[in-house]
């Protein structure tokens, strides 16, 4: 089926890495055949519906029905097959406020066009066909929501155990995508903390197995993970010493400290980034991933030595932090 994905505008370039990092994880291939900054079209056969249920940074996933400008759109709504059940035609536009036009003419037209064909159902349709403009036009029906509220009400001061440590769900969940985590298979974070990262492994399905060298983390995150019925593996131990715990996992997702809110015991942060690539390099299966986030972009030739790296996206959180997050995959 031919997809069309409405990317969060937030990040220019981690929305479309996750999106095409899950298709990987679900088994499954992909050929791009569109993009713009906020939409990518593409050719694959995995489910809308379960990359729905796991993407972060992505609003909808559509089944795309045409590209072109209005009166090509038009013409494609009249070749269309009928729909079973109701409809409602939407508007999107993502284009910036100043080259927006009020586009109800062309809203109409399809319309019109489309309700030829089935019933039409503006407040609890059957189907939602949506048309989206951006630098190009677009014709889509739509196939999963992306739950935006559910990250934020899993955010980190939402959960039983807290401590202001804790990436943004949404971001948690890139994380997990990029490291292409798949439902049963095994999944570790060696810096748990309160478990952010696991909740969100958990939630699509992994084996988690988490470590934190702080007893009371530990006792946090299970509470934490048990509010959201997850099952666990936890332990208390220094990232260095986990392969006493763990023989093999299929994806490390992780946010170790970075000496500032969140401690490092006092350690240099290039001897516990080293310490910590080694360990994850023991552990880490043939051909599986780690997605970590480091603070500084000395540290990734550190992982270099150890892992190979795929992919970095480069996030601005304040004028004095820049967070890397970066995949590495263990060959
Ligand atoms: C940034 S926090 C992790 C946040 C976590 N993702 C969450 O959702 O809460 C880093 C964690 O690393 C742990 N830590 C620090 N040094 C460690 C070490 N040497 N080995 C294992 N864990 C360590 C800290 O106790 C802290 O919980």
């Amino acid at each position: 089926m031919r997809l069309l994905f409405e990317l969060l505008g937030e990040h220019e370039t981690l929305p479309r890495a996750e999106v095409l990092a899950c298709i990987e994880a679900e088994g499954h291939d992909y050929e791009i055949s569109e993009e713009e900054s906020r939409i990518l079209v593409l050719e694959t056969e995995a489910e809308p519906e379960r990359l729905g249920e796991r993407l972060g940074l992505t609003r909808y996933v559509d089944e795309h029905l045409a590209s072109g400008s209005i009166s090509e759109l038009e013409d494609a709504a009249r070749g269309l097959r009928p729909l079973s059940g109701s409809i409602a035609l939407r508007r999107r536009d993502l284009r910036p406020r100043p080259e927006r036009d009020s586009g109800d003419e062309g809203l109409n037209r399809i319309g019109g066009i489309l309700a030829n064909t089935n019933p039409v159902d503006l407040d609890s349709p059957d189907n939602e066909v949506r048309l989206i403009s951006g630098k190009n036009n677009y014709l889509a029906l739509k196939k999963a929501a992306i739950e935006r509220s559910s990250f934020g009400e899993r955010k980190v001061d939402r959960r039983p155990f807290f401590s202001p440590i804790s990436l943004h769900p949404k971001y948690a969940r890139a994380l997990v995508n990029l490291a292409r985590t798949s439902k049963g298979k095994t999944f570790l974070d060696p810096f748990c903390g309160t478990g952010g990262i696991l909740i969100e492994a958990g939630l699509i399905g992994a084996e988690l197995m988490g470590s934190d060298i702080k007893e009371e983390m530990i006792e946090g995150c299970r509470e934490n993970l048990l509010s959201y019925n997850l099952d666990s593996f936890l332990f208390r131990s220094d990232v260095g010493d986990i392969s006493e715990n763990v023989d093999s996992v299929s994806s490390i997702v992780t946010d170790p400290p970075y000496g500032r809110s969140s401690t490092t015991m006092k350690e240099e942060l290039g001897s516990l980034y080293r310490r910590s690539f080694e360990s994850f390099s023991d552990v880490l299966e043939r051909g599986g991933y780690l997605a970590i986030v480091l603070p500084d972009k000395a540290f990734i030739e550190v992982g270099e030595e150890y892992l190979r790296l795929e992919e970095v996206y480069e996030q601005r959180v304040h004028r004095s932090l820049t967070r890397f997050y970066c995949v590495f995959k263990n060959y």
